[in-house]
Protein backbone atom coordinates (compact mmCIF):
# COMPACT_ATOMS: atom_id res chain seq x y z
CA UNK A 1 0.00 0.00 0.00
CA UNK A 2 1.53 3.51 -0.86
CA UNK A 3 1.05 4.98 2.47
CA UNK A 4 1.52 9.00 1.33
CA UNK A 5 -1.19 8.33 -1.20
CA UNK A 6 -3.49 6.70 1.17
CA UNK A 7 -2.76 9.79 3.70
CA UNK A 8 -3.58 12.23 1.00
CA UNK A 9 -7.22 10.21 -0.45
CA UNK A 10 -7.95 10.41 3.33
CA UNK A 11 -7.47 13.81 4.10
CA UNK A 12 -9.15 14.92 0.99
CA UNK A 13 -12.13 12.91 1.36
CA UNK A 14 -12.38 14.12 4.65
CA UNK A 15 -12.54 17.26 3.79
CA UNK A 16 -14.57 16.62 0.72
CA UNK A 17 -17.48 14.74 3.22
CA UNK A 18 -17.12 18.02 5.92
CA UNK A 19 -17.73 20.33 2.79
CA UNK A 20 -20.55 18.05 1.39
CA UNK A 21 -22.52 17.87 4.65
CA UNK A 22 -21.94 21.42 5.29
CA UNK A 23 -23.56 21.97 1.84
CA UNK A 24 -26.22 19.71 1.83
CA UNK A 25 -27.37 20.91 5.87
CA UNK A 26 -27.80 24.43 4.52
CA UNK A 27 -29.40 24.34 0.93
CA UNK A 28 -31.44 20.77 1.04
CA UNK A 29 -33.75 19.74 3.87
CA UNK A 30 -32.36 16.25 4.50
CA UNK A 31 -32.59 14.22 7.19
CA UNK A 32 -29.69 13.15 9.53
CA UNK A 33 -29.09 9.42 7.88
CA UNK A 34 -29.24 11.03 4.19
CA UNK A 35 -26.99 13.92 5.42
CA UNK A 36 -24.27 11.43 6.89
CA UNK A 37 -24.85 8.79 3.49
CA UNK A 38 -23.95 11.93 1.06
CA UNK A 39 -21.65 12.77 2.93
CA UNK A 40 -19.39 9.20 3.11
CA UNK A 41 -20.15 8.52 -0.18
CA UNK A 42 -19.14 11.90 -2.22
CA UNK A 43 -16.43 11.54 0.97
CA UNK A 44 -15.37 7.89 -0.39
CA UNK A 45 -15.26 8.30 -3.94
CA UNK A 46 -13.45 11.98 -3.67
CA UNK A 47 -10.76 9.65 -1.39
CA UNK A 48 -10.35 7.04 -4.07
CA UNK A 49 -10.00 9.40 -7.00
CA UNK A 50 -7.49 11.41 -4.55
CA UNK A 51 -5.63 7.99 -4.37
CA UNK A 52 -5.37 7.41 -8.03
CA UNK A 53 -3.99 10.62 -8.94
CA UNK A 54 -1.42 10.68 -6.11
CA UNK A 55 -0.45 7.24 -6.96
CA UNK A 56 0.17 8.13 -10.82
CA UNK A 57 2.24 11.20 -9.69
CA UNK A 58 4.18 10.13 -6.99
CA UNK A 59 4.83 6.34 -6.91
CA UNK A 60 7.43 5.87 -9.58
CA UNK A 61 9.35 9.05 -8.96
CA UNK A 62 9.72 8.41 -5.19
CA UNK A 63 10.43 5.07 -5.90
CA UNK A 64 13.45 6.40 -7.94
CA UNK A 65 14.44 8.69 -5.56
CA UNK A 66 14.55 5.80 -2.59
CA UNK A 67 16.66 3.35 -5.15
CA UNK A 68 19.16 6.16 -5.89
CA UNK A 69 19.74 6.98 -2.23
CA UNK A 70 19.54 3.44 -1.27
CA UNK A 71 22.52 2.70 -3.96
CA UNK A 72 24.62 5.62 -2.70
CA UNK A 73 24.43 4.03 1.07
CA UNK A 74 25.19 0.96 0.14
CA UNK A 75 28.15 2.85 -2.55
CA UNK A 76 26.56 1.22 -6.11
CA UNK A 77 26.56 3.90 -8.43
CA UNK A 78 25.00 2.96 -11.64
CA UNK A 79 24.23 5.14 -14.82
CA UNK A 80 21.07 6.61 -14.40
CA UNK A 81 19.54 7.77 -18.12
CA UNK A 82 16.42 9.18 -18.80
CA UNK A 83 15.25 9.04 -15.15
CA UNK A 84 13.26 12.29 -15.09
CA UNK A 85 9.26 12.32 -16.64
CA UNK A 86 9.23 15.93 -17.23
CA UNK A 87 6.98 16.99 -15.00
CA UNK A 88 9.22 19.62 -13.92
CA UNK A 89 8.21 19.70 -10.37
CA UNK A 90 9.92 19.65 -6.91
CA UNK A 91 10.02 15.50 -7.29
CA UNK A 92 11.79 16.23 -10.36
CA UNK A 93 14.23 18.57 -9.36
CA UNK A 94 14.98 16.27 -6.11
CA UNK A 95 15.61 13.74 -8.80
CA UNK A 96 18.40 15.47 -10.96
CA UNK A 97 19.61 16.27 -7.11
CA UNK A 98 20.24 12.63 -6.25
CA UNK A 99 21.60 11.46 -9.45
CA UNK A 100 24.16 14.42 -9.24
CA UNK A 101 24.61 13.36 -5.40
CA UNK A 102 25.52 10.01 -6.47
CA UNK A 103 27.81 10.80 -9.35
CA UNK A 104 29.52 13.22 -6.78
CA UNK A 105 29.76 10.41 -4.27
CA UNK A 106 31.17 7.78 -6.97
CA UNK A 107 33.81 10.37 -8.25
CA UNK A 108 34.91 11.56 -4.64
CA UNK A 109 35.71 7.94 -3.68
CA UNK A 110 37.36 6.95 -7.10
CA UNK A 111 39.65 9.72 -6.11
CA UNK A 112 40.23 8.52 -2.63
CA UNK A 113 40.49 5.11 -3.58
CA UNK A 114 43.46 6.29 -6.35
CA UNK A 115 45.16 8.15 -3.46
CA UNK A 116 45.26 5.32 -1.23
CA UNK A 117 46.59 3.04 -4.26
CA UNK A 118 49.28 5.61 -4.99
CA UNK A 119 49.63 5.70 -1.16
CA UNK A 120 50.49 2.30 -0.18
CA UNK A 121 52.22 1.58 -4.08
CA UNK A 122 54.77 5.01 -2.76
CA UNK A 123 55.41 3.48 0.31
CA UNK A 124 56.25 -0.26 -0.69
CA UNK A 125 58.87 1.64 -3.62
CA UNK A 126 60.22 3.76 -0.75
CA UNK A 127 61.01 0.93 1.86
CA UNK A 128 62.51 -1.09 -0.85
CA UNK A 129 64.75 2.11 -2.13
CA UNK A 130 65.67 3.14 1.42
CA UNK A 131 66.64 -0.39 2.49
CA UNK A 132 69.78 -0.53 -0.38
CA UNK A 133 71.62 2.57 1.30
CA UNK A 134 70.43 1.87 4.92
CA UNK A 135 72.38 -1.54 4.54
CA UNK A 136 74.89 -0.70 2.87
CA UNK A 137 75.97 1.90 5.47
CA UNK A 138 74.99 -0.96 8.08
CA UNK A 139 77.02 -3.14 6.24
CA UNK A 140 80.30 -0.77 6.26
CA UNK A 141 79.88 0.71 10.07
CA UNK A 142 79.52 -2.65 11.16
CA UNK A 143 83.16 -3.67 9.54
CA UNK A 144 85.20 -0.61 10.51
CA UNK A 145 83.51 -1.65 14.29
CA UNK A 146 84.90 -5.11 13.40
CA UNK A 147 88.43 -4.00 13.18
CA UNK A 148 89.06 -2.20 9.74
CA UNK A 149 88.80 1.15 11.92
CA UNK A 150 92.15 0.58 12.64
CA UNK A 151 93.31 0.21 8.78
CA UNK A 152 93.79 3.88 7.82
CA UNK A 153 93.47 2.89 4.25
CA UNK A 154 90.08 1.08 4.92
CA UNK A 155 88.55 3.07 7.08
CA UNK A 156 88.55 5.82 4.27
CA UNK A 157 87.56 3.75 1.80
CA UNK A 158 84.79 2.68 3.83
CA UNK A 159 83.92 5.76 5.04
CA UNK A 160 83.65 6.96 1.35
CA UNK A 161 81.22 4.31 0.71
CA UNK A 162 79.33 5.20 3.51
CA UNK A 163 79.31 8.59 2.79
CA UNK A 164 77.97 8.05 -0.71
CA UNK A 165 75.25 6.12 0.57
CA UNK A 166 74.26 8.75 2.41
CA UNK A 167 74.11 11.22 0.05
CA UNK A 168 71.59 8.81 -2.02
CA UNK A 169 69.36 8.92 0.91
CA UNK A 170 69.49 12.62 0.83
CA UNK A 171 68.50 12.44 -3.29
CA UNK A 172 66.03 9.86 -2.57
CA UNK A 173 64.63 12.19 0.43
CA UNK A 174 64.65 15.50 -1.94
CA UNK A 175 63.07 13.84 -5.07
CA UNK A 176 60.77 12.10 -2.96
CA UNK A 177 59.11 15.00 -1.20
CA UNK A 178 59.14 16.89 -4.64
CA UNK A 179 56.90 13.92 -6.56
CA UNK A 180 55.08 13.44 -3.82
CA UNK A 181 54.22 17.16 -3.97
CA UNK A 182 53.91 16.69 -7.59
CA UNK A 183 51.89 13.44 -7.88
CA UNK A 184 49.45 15.75 -5.15
CA UNK A 185 49.19 18.65 -7.13
CA UNK A 186 50.39 19.96 -4.55
CA UNK A 187 52.69 21.91 -6.41
CA UNK A 188 51.26 24.95 -8.20
CA UNK A 189 53.36 26.09 -11.51
CA UNK A 190 53.69 29.88 -11.46
CA UNK A 191 53.89 30.26 -15.10
CA UNK A 192 55.31 33.58 -16.90
CA UNK A 193 56.69 34.65 -20.00
CA UNK A 194 60.30 33.24 -20.35
CA UNK A 195 63.06 33.32 -23.15
CA UNK A 196 63.69 30.10 -23.27
CA UNK A 197 67.29 30.62 -24.99
CA UNK A 198 68.16 32.35 -22.04
CA UNK A 199 66.97 29.71 -19.31
CA UNK A 200 68.64 26.75 -21.71
CA UNK A 201 72.05 28.73 -21.50
CA UNK A 202 71.67 29.03 -17.50
CA UNK A 203 71.25 25.72 -17.28
CA UNK A 204 74.09 24.62 -19.64
CA UNK A 205 76.78 26.93 -17.91
CA UNK A 206 75.51 25.30 -14.47
CA UNK A 207 76.69 21.84 -15.57
CA UNK A 208 79.01 22.39 -18.03
CA UNK A 209 81.75 21.69 -14.93
CA UNK A 210 80.17 18.43 -14.34
CA UNK A 211 80.17 17.82 -18.24
CA UNK A 212 83.97 18.05 -18.34
CA UNK A 213 84.49 15.75 -15.39
CA UNK A 214 82.25 13.34 -17.23
CA UNK A 215 83.92 13.80 -20.43
CA UNK A 216 80.44 14.63 -22.33
CA UNK A 217 80.39 17.89 -24.22
CA UNK A 218 77.49 20.36 -24.05
CA UNK A 219 76.84 21.97 -27.08
CA UNK A 220 73.44 24.26 -27.86
CA UNK A 221 71.76 23.42 -31.00
CA UNK A 222 70.78 26.25 -33.61
CA UNK A 223 67.74 28.12 -32.74
CA UNK A 224 66.38 31.99 -32.67
CA UNK A 225 67.54 34.10 -30.00
CA UNK A 226 64.04 35.38 -29.15
CA UNK A 227 61.31 32.71 -28.61
CA UNK A 228 59.28 33.52 -25.33
CA UNK A 229 57.16 30.99 -24.21
CA UNK A 230 54.42 30.39 -20.93
CA UNK A 231 55.82 28.06 -18.33
CA UNK A 232 57.35 27.87 -14.96
CA UNK A 233 60.86 28.89 -14.99
CA UNK A 234 62.23 26.59 -11.96
CA UNK A 235 60.61 24.21 -13.04
CA UNK A 236 61.60 24.15 -16.60
CA UNK A 237 64.81 24.25 -15.30
CA UNK A 238 64.58 21.52 -13.34
CA UNK A 239 63.67 19.82 -16.10
CA UNK A 240 66.39 20.57 -18.69
CA UNK A 241 69.01 19.60 -15.53
CA UNK A 242 67.47 16.14 -15.20
CA UNK A 243 67.60 15.46 -18.83
CA UNK A 244 70.41 17.06 -19.56
CA UNK A 245 72.11 15.16 -16.48
CA UNK A 246 70.53 12.01 -18.05
CA UNK A 247 72.34 12.44 -21.42
CA UNK A 248 75.76 12.80 -19.85
CA UNK A 249 74.88 9.92 -17.05
CA UNK A 250 73.90 7.46 -19.69
CA UNK A 251 77.15 8.35 -22.05
CA UNK A 252 79.59 7.40 -23.44
CA UNK A 253 83.66 9.77 -22.82
CA UNK A 254 83.77 12.23 -25.71
CA UNK A 255 80.28 11.95 -26.41
CA UNK A 256 77.66 15.07 -26.93
CA UNK A 257 74.50 16.51 -25.55
CA UNK A 258 72.93 18.86 -27.34
CA UNK A 259 70.03 20.89 -26.04
CA UNK A 260 67.92 23.32 -28.25
CA UNK A 261 64.79 24.04 -29.87
CA UNK A 262 62.43 23.67 -33.36
CA UNK A 263 59.25 24.12 -34.68
CA UNK A 264 56.39 21.71 -33.82
CA UNK A 265 54.48 20.66 -36.63
CA UNK A 266 51.82 20.06 -35.19
CA UNK A 267 50.88 23.08 -33.51
CA UNK A 268 52.50 25.97 -34.29
CA UNK A 269 51.61 27.69 -31.24
CA UNK A 270 54.13 25.35 -29.43
CA UNK A 271 58.17 24.86 -29.98
CA UNK A 272 59.76 21.70 -29.33
CA UNK A 273 62.67 21.25 -26.80
CA UNK A 274 65.24 18.65 -27.47
CA UNK A 275 67.67 17.28 -25.57
CA UNK A 276 69.91 15.09 -27.67
CA UNK A 277 73.14 12.52 -26.81
CA UNK A 278 75.08 10.28 -28.44
CA UNK A 279 74.90 7.64 -25.00
CA UNK A 280 73.88 3.95 -24.74
CA UNK A 281 70.34 4.73 -25.79
CA UNK A 282 67.72 2.76 -24.59
CA UNK A 283 66.07 -0.78 -25.69
CA UNK A 284 62.60 0.10 -27.37
CA UNK A 285 60.86 -2.43 -25.00
CA UNK A 286 62.13 -0.06 -22.13
CA UNK A 287 61.27 3.66 -23.53
CA UNK A 288 57.58 3.33 -22.35
CA UNK A 289 58.45 2.48 -19.08
CA UNK A 290 61.67 5.59 -17.97
CA UNK A 291 59.31 7.17 -16.62
CA UNK A 292 57.52 5.59 -14.07
CA UNK A 293 58.74 6.09 -10.68
CA UNK A 294 62.09 3.89 -9.49
CA UNK A 295 62.33 2.17 -13.09
CA UNK A 296 65.84 2.32 -14.30
CA UNK A 297 67.10 -0.03 -17.36
CA UNK A 298 70.09 -1.12 -15.36
CA UNK A 299 70.05 -0.85 -12.11
CA UNK A 300 73.21 -0.89 -10.71
CA UNK A 301 74.39 1.64 -13.46
CA UNK A 302 72.35 3.89 -12.06
CA UNK A 303 72.70 3.91 -8.42
CA UNK A 304 76.10 4.06 -8.91
CA UNK A 305 76.12 7.41 -10.13
CA UNK A 306 73.70 8.08 -7.16
CA UNK A 307 70.81 7.69 -9.50
CA UNK A 308 67.12 7.38 -7.38
CA UNK A 309 64.51 6.60 -10.79
CA UNK A 310 62.57 9.71 -10.02
CA UNK A 311 64.28 11.75 -12.27
CA UNK A 312 61.77 11.36 -15.39
CA UNK A 313 59.19 11.27 -13.49
CA UNK A 314 59.34 13.99 -12.03
CA UNK A 315 59.91 15.63 -15.31
CA UNK A 316 57.24 13.94 -16.69
CA UNK A 317 55.18 15.00 -14.32
CA UNK A 318 56.01 18.93 -14.62
CA UNK A 319 55.57 18.60 -18.42
CA UNK A 320 52.12 17.31 -17.96
CA UNK A 321 51.25 19.82 -15.12
CA UNK A 322 51.97 22.57 -18.42
CA UNK A 323 49.31 20.97 -19.98
CA UNK A 324 52.76 19.68 -22.63
CA UNK A 325 53.97 16.58 -23.96
CA UNK A 326 56.79 14.50 -23.11
CA UNK A 327 58.44 12.69 -26.35
CA UNK A 328 60.97 9.96 -25.86
CA UNK A 329 63.07 8.41 -28.76
CA UNK A 330 66.06 6.16 -28.91
CA UNK A 331 68.26 3.77 -30.66
CA UNK A 332 69.76 1.56 -28.35
CA UNK A 333 73.65 2.13 -28.53
CA UNK A 334 73.04 5.16 -30.77
CA UNK A 335 71.49 7.52 -28.87
CA UNK A 336 68.47 9.05 -26.99
CA UNK A 337 66.26 12.32 -27.56
CA UNK A 338 63.89 13.48 -25.19
CA UNK A 339 61.82 16.52 -26.39
CA UNK A 340 58.75 18.43 -25.16
CA UNK A 341 56.69 21.10 -25.99
CA UNK A 342 56.50 24.44 -24.61
CA UNK A 343 53.51 27.18 -25.31
CA UNK A 344 54.80 29.93 -27.39
CA UNK A 345 53.69 33.04 -25.65
CA UNK A 346 51.33 35.83 -27.32
CA UNK A 347 53.61 38.13 -28.41
CA UNK A 348 55.92 34.90 -30.05
CA UNK A 349 52.70 32.91 -31.27
CA UNK A 350 53.31 31.43 -35.38
CA UNK A 351 57.06 32.84 -34.96
CA UNK A 352 58.98 30.62 -37.59
CA UNK A 353 61.97 29.38 -34.95
N1 LIG B 1 69.50 9.75 -21.96
C1 LIG B 1 69.36 8.49 -21.56
N2 LIG B 1 70.00 7.50 -22.22
C2 LIG B 1 69.86 6.22 -21.84
N3 LIG B 1 69.10 5.80 -20.82
C3 LIG B 1 68.43 6.73 -20.14
C4 LIG B 1 68.53 8.13 -20.47
N4 LIG B 1 67.76 8.82 -19.61
C5 LIG B 1 67.20 7.90 -18.79
N5 LIG B 1 67.61 6.66 -19.09
C6 LIG B 1 67.20 5.41 -18.41
O1 LIG B 1 65.97 5.67 -17.73
C7 LIG B 1 66.11 5.41 -16.34
C8 LIG B 1 65.28 6.36 -15.55
O2 LIG B 1 65.84 7.68 -15.61
P1 LIG B 1 65.65 8.66 -14.40
O3 LIG B 1 66.25 9.95 -14.79
O4 LIG B 1 64.21 8.63 -14.02
O5 LIG B 1 66.43 7.97 -13.21
P2 LIG B 1 67.98 7.96 -12.88
O6 LIG B 1 68.74 8.80 -13.84
O7 LIG B 1 68.35 6.52 -12.78
O8 LIG B 1 68.03 8.58 -11.44
P3 LIG B 1 67.74 10.11 -11.02
O9 LIG B 1 66.55 10.02 -10.16
O10 LIG B 1 68.95 10.53 -10.29
O11 LIG B 1 67.51 10.91 -12.27
C9 LIG B 1 67.61 5.51 -16.08
O12 LIG B 1 67.98 4.74 -14.96
C10 LIG B 1 68.20 4.98 -17.36
O13 LIG B 1 68.23 3.58 -17.33
MG1 LIG C 1 68.04 10.88 -14.12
Amino acid sequence: MFSLALRISLFTGLAVALLTAAICSVWLALSFWQLIGYSFGTGLLISGIAYVISYLILYQRLKTINRITKNIAKKRFEEYNNINTGHRDELDYLITQSVRASKTVEREIQRLNKIENYRKEFIGDISHELKTPIFAIQGFLETLIDGALEDEEVNRVFLNKAMRNVNRLIYLTKDLMEISKLETGELKSNIQELNIRNVILDVVESLQHKALKEGVEIRLGIFDKNIHVRADRNQIKQVLINLIENGMKYNHNKGFVEVGVRPYPKNRNKILVYIQDSGIGIEPRDIKRVTERFFRVDKSRSRERGGTGLGLSIVKHIIESHGENLVVESIPNEGSTFSFTLSLSAKNELIAV
